[in-house]
Parts: structure tokens; C-alpha cells; sequence
């Protein structure tokens, strides 16, 4: 069985060159809409999208993620955690807003987040556009939160650069599937050394085959080398997502 759908789904790769064209307005509406129609927790609708159209602001956060390419999307999307909007409704309504609070209510705006940002992602790539989604901007969301002068109870978890492809990366192959979808119970089979070796075996085959960037790197060496990162990169997340007013409880 195949259609559209799922060779779209299954034929995804990040896109980090872009022609020198901007998305128009109606396109930008259209994937909002994508959006703003996934699925969200309690239906709470607890995110939101800042489009990012200042030059100064987009150079910012190109300095915060170390991505320089990101200058010549064609729209820049930042997906912020949110439960401002809900704060604001229980003031309204003379509501203890405690549970706003909790760890709960935080993992349901990184849920809303990661999934209305793979429909963005998915509807773009309906469309012939391509992108990335950038964790990167986590290296300094208090530079971030300044930026987009996010209020209390709002964090900001990812960026999205967008645009029309300039290259069609080699596809990224995944794990084999029986090391990573297990039946009733977890089971990281007896043959998983074996499967490793393949596994990395097909990685560094992909990895000296992409026309730009080609390396020699396994799976391995790459889970290694995420581990070398210094310790203390980042090492203040907890401190300024409780400072937003998130994870109290
Ligand atoms: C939550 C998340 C954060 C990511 N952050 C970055 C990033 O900051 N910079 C980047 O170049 N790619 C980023 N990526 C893209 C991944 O590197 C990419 O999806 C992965 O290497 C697999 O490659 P593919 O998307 O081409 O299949 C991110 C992906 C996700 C899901």
C-alpha cells in the first residue's frame, strides 16, 4: 500500500538551502491553519507562532543557533510554549490558575508545540517547500525570551526555517525497525550489537555519499560525540522555564 501521504511522510529530509524567495501571505496563513488543526492536549490550545519578519531579530537568532543559513529562509516561524493566554482566562474568570503551573501543564505546551510544528512542517512540504526545525535556539532562550518579548508563562522550545529547497539531500536511513518497535513489552533484542553494526555500517555509507558535507560517522560516533558537548551548555533550561512561571509543582 502507498499514496501521497506516506511517501511524502517517509521521503522527509531537513532543508538548510533555500532559493532567495520569500513565502507569500496566503502561504503562511495556510500552514498556521495546519497548525491550529492538529491535535492538542485537553484542547487546550497552549502554544503559539511568532512570525519572524525583523532582519535584526532574524540575525539575532541566527547568532543563537550558530546557523547562518537560516538568513536566507523564506519565513521563520518560533513555536513558544504557551499558557499565558489560558493565565489570562482564569484571571477573567476568578479561577485558581495553580495547575497552570504544574509540570503537567508544561508537558502539554511541549507536546502542542512538537506536534502542531510537524504538521507546519508536513503541510510545507505539500506545498514543494522544505525546512528545518531548530532546537537550536535553546543555546540562550533568555536572549530569546528578550527578543520576542515573551510574557510570564511562555517559553520559547523551537524555530522553523522555511523555504523552497535549493538542494535534495541524500534521505537520513533510520534504525531498523525491530531495534526501536518492540511487541507488548520493551525488548532491545539479543541481536541489537549485530543490528548496531549494520545500522552504522549504513550510516557511514550515507554519510560519505552526501554531496555536501560528506564525513566518515556512524550512529555510534555521533551519539558519542552529542555526549562530548560541555556540561554546562544549556545547563540553565530548568532555571529559566521555572523563572517563566512553568514547573512550579
Ligand atoms: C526537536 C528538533 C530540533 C532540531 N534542531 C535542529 C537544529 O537546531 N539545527 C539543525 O540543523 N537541525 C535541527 N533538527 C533537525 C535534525 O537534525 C534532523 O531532523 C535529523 O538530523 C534527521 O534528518 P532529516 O530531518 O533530514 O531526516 C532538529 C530536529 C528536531 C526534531
Amino acid at each position: 500500500m502507498t499514496n501521497e501521504v506516506f511517501e511524502q511522510l517517509t521521503h522527509h529530509r531537513s532543508i538548510r538551502d533555500f532559493e532567495n524567495q520569500a513565502l507569500n501571505p496566503s502561504q503562511v496563513t495556510q500552514l498556521i491553519d495546519a497548525a491550529q488543526h492538529a491535535s492538542t492536549s485537553t484542547f487546550s490550545q497552549q502554544y503559539s507562532i511568532i512570525s519572524v519578519t525583523d532582519a535584526n531579530i532574524l540575525k539575532q537568532i541566527s547568532k543563537i543557533t550558530g546557523h547562518s543559513w537560516m538568513l536566507n529562509a523564506g519565513h521563520y516561524f518560533v513555536m513558544v510554549a504557551d499558557q499565558y493566554r489560558n493565565l489570562k482566562i482564569a484571571e477573567q474568570n476568578h479561577t485558581d490558575p495553580y495547575i497552570l503551573h504544574s509540570t503537567d501543564k508544561f508537558l502539554a505546551s511541549v507536546f502542542d508545540v512538537a506536534i502542531a510544528t510537524e504538521n507546519i512542517m508536513v503541510a510545507a512540504e505539500s506545498m514543494g517547500l522544505g525546512g528545518t526545525i531548530m532546537g537550536s535556539i535553546l543555546n540562550n532562550p533568555q536572549k530569546m525570551i528578550e527578543l520576542l518579548n515573551l510574557p510570564e508563562m511562555t517559553f520559547p522550545l523551537l524555530g522553523i526555517a522555511l523555504g523552497y529547497p535549493k538542494d535534495k539531500p541524500e534521505l537520513k536511513p533510520r534504525l531498523p525497525k525491530a531495534e526501536m518497535h518492540f511487541e507488548n513489552q520493551y525488548n532491545l533484542g539479543a541481536n541489537f550489537g549485530q543490528k548496531l553494526a549494520e545500522y552504522n555500517h549504513l550510516i557511514s555509507l550515507y554519510y560519505q555519499s552526501r554531496s555536501t558535507n560528506d564525513r566518515s560517522e556512524t550512529f555510534s560516533h555521533h551519539i558519542v560525540s552529542e555526549l562530548s558537548r560541555d556540561h554546562n551548555l544549556r545547563s540553565d533550561l530548568f532555571a529559566i522555564i521555572q523563572a517563566q512561571g512553568f514547573m512550579t509543582h
